[in-house]
């Protein structure tokens, strides 16, 4: 699909949390059919600190009001500046990047698993999944019952099993002790979030042969395979994070 690069105005700025918040465009253009696992390469306005673009996921698409939804982290100074635009500012992205999560077989039992911010993907993939006839669990970890985010979203696409580390919500521990794990079959789950929850969980898959796909978070520079900043070790040869993923098959990797 070709790529794009437009103005969007900010419909809405929420936050969620001290350092998590949704950002709502509109675009002046129909938005394209997007696939559930891109995303768009962000411009940090008037900022010289900041002028490398900033890759974040397509967290939601909602095309009848034509809006774009993102799930931003503050990590440092670019989404720090994103934390403070206001409705009716302007952003500029460039859009759709990467590949997508594949369509699993029909009647394939999914899990969707997400950490922290990692979960931002997997709201449009969960929507997508199901307008699609599927029925996907999902599965969220986060520090504590403060940090759970967009719970009820969330449950409206399948159930939801939660972790927290804290145990102040749901099953106490790590994604990969939760019961869900232990107790169901799945055949194809889909996880996004710290490296090292997203390698328990490939090992997870690894072992109950199980397909599974990661959504990579590496540092990017350009976005569409001229820096080769992104380059990931596959067992195809060095894969570019940003054209040939975001998303990979764990079985594809070299963890
Ligand atoms: C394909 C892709 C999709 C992403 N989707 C989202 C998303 O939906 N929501 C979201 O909040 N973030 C997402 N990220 C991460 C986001 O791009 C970074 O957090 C952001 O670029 C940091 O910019 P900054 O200027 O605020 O911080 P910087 O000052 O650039 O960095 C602050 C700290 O964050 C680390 N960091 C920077 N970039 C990344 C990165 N790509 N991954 C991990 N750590 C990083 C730096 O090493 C540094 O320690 C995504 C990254 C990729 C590659
Ligand atoms: S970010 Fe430049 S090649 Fe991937």
């Amino acid at each position: 699909m070709a790529k794009r690069k437009e103005d969007f105005i900010i419909k809405e700025n929420r936050r969620l949390n001290n350092d998590l918040f949704i950002l709502e465009l509109t675009g002046n253009n129909q938005i394209p059919s997007l696939k559930p696992g891109q995303f768009a390469q962000v411009k940090i306005e008037g900022s010289p600190e900041t002028f490398l673009r900033r890759p974040i996921s397509i967290h939601d698409v909602d095309y009848e009001r034509n809006t774009i939804r993102f799930l931003v982290q503050i990590a440092g100074k670019g989404t720090e500046r994103l934390s403070k635009l206001k409705q009716g500012e302007t952003l500029n992205i460039i859009y759709p990047l990467g590949n997508s999560f594949t369509l699993p077989p029909e009647n394939a039992k999914i899990l969707l698993i997400g950490g922290g911010c990692g979960v931002a993907p997997l709201m449009f993939l969960g929507k997508y999944l199901k307008s699609k006839g599927f029925r996907p669990e999902i599965l969220l970890g986060f520090r504590n019952s403060d940090r759970i985010i967009e719970y009820d979203e969330y449950a409206g696409i399948g159930p939801v099993y939660l972790t927290t580390e804290d145990g102040s919500k749901g099953e106490k521990g790590f994604i990969t002790d939760h019961t869900v794990m232990k107790e169901s079959h799945f055949d194809h789950i889909c996880c996004c979030g710290p490296e090292l929850m997203m390698k328990a969980v490939a090992g997870y898959c690894s072992k109950n042969d199980i397909n599974c796909e990661v959504s990579l978070e590496h540092l990017m520079a350009c976005g569409f395979g001229v820096c080769l900043c992104c380059v990931v070790n596959t067992v195809n040869g060095n894969l570019c994070t940003c054209i040939d993923g975001p998303v990979f098959n764990t079985k594809e990797l070299k963890w």
